[in-house]
């Protein structure tokens, strides 16, 4: 009893036991991890010039309330700290003055943290009643209890002052001189604010896919037509968790883009952020420096995967019977048949070896080259000699080439499109995904490849840009020689289902612009972002949202192929080897008239020469005869 009476009469009356009223505020900013303190009082006689030279840890400025009004109070307030406590004795007559001017420049918020004291609950709470007072106020009331000695804690926040709610106030403990501060609150701050009365919060949606027979709300609960708003309701399945368990409901204004800076203004999602027409958006933002002077980020909810998805040409320059062996080693291998079937020729020839002809050794050789042995018997020693070292490098180069036939045909051919430089001089049509992002992005970059794209091989075909919807491009990559700029999200959802095996095998992609992380946003300075953030950060960790991106989100699919059937070489590979066939064939069918011909001649050049013989016999017989 004693000890309280000074107290209260230190508190608010004068200054006459220092130390008690000193251990007090220290106690309150050690109570709420500040160092800086505002004191607005009105008694007269405080030696506060004294406390702060004795404490040099704790900063305190200390103000008369009757020497604060709206002109000085920013000045008073603004205090270079994350966290500031404030201690106002509510009992002086100008505190609803004070109160008035904080409400209106909203001062009762996280950044600050009142402590209330006061001799009467009532009037107290009846001070508090009128104020704009956020759901994430820090606001201690401090009720003297003159009988128990000590003061009475109570916790004092508003879910939505705005929307109309209703103050709340909560017992939260009790402090004394002697034991200090005795916190009785369960959980966390958000745990305990989670009623939020029930008020309609306004926020904004991007919805392009709205049927007619379907209203809004269907629309984003269903899941049906998975392609169209992805990434917003994707977000509209969080935000609904959300709203859910903090009792309130969103009303939700329909738009039609994020918002872009458009001559000076903004249009879609931003415009209602600039006109304070709603709270948050449900709807993901990227970040921009633009944007961030109207709303402030929180958590990344959607990473933004826009790509250039096109199926890889076959692009065999050479066919696969020719590749493995560069046209270096097939030259020196015909040069080194013919070589070889030369020096047999001139070895047996020196020999004196009867029918000896260099076609005969080169067919001799090039039977050997492909592995189907020799007919000639070769007696010479220096002629085997030769022939063994040429069958051993024929069976190596034989090996080699048999064995990377084989092993080409079980790998992928490698893409070899793999940047947009490439992709450019590939020759493949261009389309984009019509999104207010990818026209916002192509209109407005300043890589000069992008720009490259857009000029040389999207506008020169397409005045209007080739901008067209999901379905309408995945069919024309599926027909091929199509690049397709979209958001892989969700547009492999749909190639999944539609494409072959062989198809997806040949998917490619590539980015042209990076990632980009899209996130929660709310108007700046909203009552509402610590409940966002912190709650998001919660769907995180509980993997609610890797949930809702299992709904919406689709990887690119593997290529299976390899493991179910192996690749054959088709017609458009071998063509030529039927077309060196078939060369063949006539050249020998012409060599062999050519013969005939020669044949028919010499033939007939022998019967007229046996003829002219036999003519001339007669008629030496017949002068024999004569003679
Ligand atoms: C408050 O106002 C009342 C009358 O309006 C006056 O009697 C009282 O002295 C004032 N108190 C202070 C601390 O100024
Ligand atoms: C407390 O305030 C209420 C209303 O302001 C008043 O009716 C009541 O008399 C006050 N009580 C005390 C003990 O001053
Ligand atoms: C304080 O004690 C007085 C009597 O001693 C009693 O009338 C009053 O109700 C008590 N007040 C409280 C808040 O307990
Ligand atoms: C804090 O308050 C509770 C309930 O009022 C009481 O049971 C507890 O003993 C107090 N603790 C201290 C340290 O005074
Ligand atoms: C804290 O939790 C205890 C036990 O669950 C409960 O009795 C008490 O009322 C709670 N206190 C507050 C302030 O909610
Ligand atoms: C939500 O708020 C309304 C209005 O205040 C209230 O009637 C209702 O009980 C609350 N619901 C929950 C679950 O707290
Ligand atoms: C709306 O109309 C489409 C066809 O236009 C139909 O497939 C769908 O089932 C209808 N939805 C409802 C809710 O009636
Ligand atoms: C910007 O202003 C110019 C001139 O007023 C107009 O032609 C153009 O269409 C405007 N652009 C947008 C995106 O509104
Ligand atoms: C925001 O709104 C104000 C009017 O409230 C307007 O003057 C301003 O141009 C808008 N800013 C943008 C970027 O749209
Ligand atoms: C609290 O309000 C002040 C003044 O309006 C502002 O500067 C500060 O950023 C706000 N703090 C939070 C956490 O919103």
């Amino acid at each position: 009893m004693k000890f309280l009476v000074i107290l209260y009469i230190v508190l608010f009356k004068t200054s006459k036991c220092f130390e008690i009223y000193k251990k007090f505020v220290i106690s309150f900013l050690n109570e709420v991890n500040s160092h800086q303190g505002i004191i607005f009082h009105c008694g007269d006689s405080f030696n506060f010039r004294h406390f702060y030279e004795d404490n040099q840890n704790y900063y305190l400025s200390i103000h008369h309330l009757s020497k604060v009004n709206e002109n000085n109070i920013e000045t008073i307030m603004q205090v270079n700290y994350h966290k500031i406590g404030l201690i106002i004795d509510t009992n002086c007559n100008e505190t609803l003055d004070l109160f008035n001017i904080c409400s209106t420049l909203n001062f009762f918020n996280a950044s600050y943290n009142w402590f209330m004291l006061s001799d009467n609950f009532s009037s107290s709470i009846e001070q508090l009643n009128r104020q704009n007072i956020n759901l994430d106020a820090e606001i201690t009331l401090a009720i003297i209890d003159k009988n128990a000695s000590k003061f009475l804690l109570y916790d004092v926040y508003n879910p939505s002052y705005k929307y109309g709610a209703e103050n709340v106030i909560t017992e939260k403990g009790t402090f004394d001189i002697k034991n200090g501060f005795n916190i009785t609150l369960n959980g966390t701050k958000l745990e305990r604010r989670r009623n939020l009365q029930g008020i309609t919060v306004n926020v904004a949606i991007v919805a392009t896919g709205v049927q007619e027979n379907q209203t809004l709300f269907e629309y984003l609960e269903s899941t049906d037509r998975p392609l169209l708003d992805a990434q917003h309701r994707h977000s509209y399945g969080l935000h609904k968790i959300l709203s859910e368990k903090y009792n309130y409901s969103l009303f939700i204004h329909r738009s039609t883009s994020w918002g872009f800076l458009r001559n000076g203004s903004y249009d879609g999602i931003m415009r209602m952020y600039n006109s304070s027409q709603i709270d948050f958006s449900i709807t993901p933002f990227r970040h921009t420096i633009d944007r961030s002077f109207l709303i402030d980020h929180t958590l990344t909810t959607w990473v933004l995967a826009p790509m250039l998805v096109f199926r890889h040409p076959k692009k065999s320059l050479r066919s696969p019977f020719l590749m493995p062996l560069s046209p270096w080693v097939w030259n020196m291998i015909l040069i080194f048949i013919f070589i070889i079937s030369c020096l047999i020729t001139l070895t047996m020839k020196s020999d004196k070896v009867k029918n000896v002809t260099l076609i005969r050794a080169f067919m001799n050789a090039v039977g050997v080259m492909c592995q189907q042995g020799f007919t000639e018997e070769y007696r010479k020693s220096s002629v085997r000699f030769l022939l063994i070292t040429f069958i051993l490098f024929s069976s190596l180069i034989y090996q080699f080439y048999s064995s990377y036939i084989v092993g080409s045909l079980l790998t992928d051919q490698p893409k070899t499109i793999n940047n947009l430089r490439q992709l450019i001089d590939s020759g493949i049509d261009i389309g984009i995904e019509d999104t207010a992002y990818n026209h916002d992005f192509l209109e407005t970059t300043t890589d000069p490849l992008a720009i490259e794209i857009y000029n040389t091989r999207i506008l020169k075909n397409h005045p209007e840009g080739n901008y067209m919807d999901v379905n309408c491009g995945i069919e024309k990559i599926q027909k091929g020689n199509f690049a397709f700029q979209v958001e892989t999200a969700y547009a492999y959802r749909l190639i999944e289902g539609k494409f072959t095996d062989d198809e997806i095998c040949e998917l490619h992609q590539m980015y042209l612009f990076a990632i980009r992380l899209l996130g929660v946003t709310i108007v700046k300075g909203s009552p509402f972002k610590q409940l966002l953030t912190t709650e998001f950060i919660k769907l995180t960790e509980n993997g609610i949202i890797s949930y809702q991106n299992s709904k919406w989100q689709k990887k690119k699919p593997k290529c299976i192929k390899s493991v179910t059937k192996i690749k054959s070489v088709d017609l458009n590979d071998t063509s030529w080897v039927f077309i060196l066939l078939v060369t063949m064939i006539l050249m020998s069918f012409v060599i062999a008239l050519c013969e005939k011909l020669h044949f028919l001649l010499i033939f007939k050049v022998k019967i007229f020469k046996k003829f002219s013989y036999k003519t001339k016999d007669k008629n030496m017989k017949i002068k024999k005869t004569n003679s």
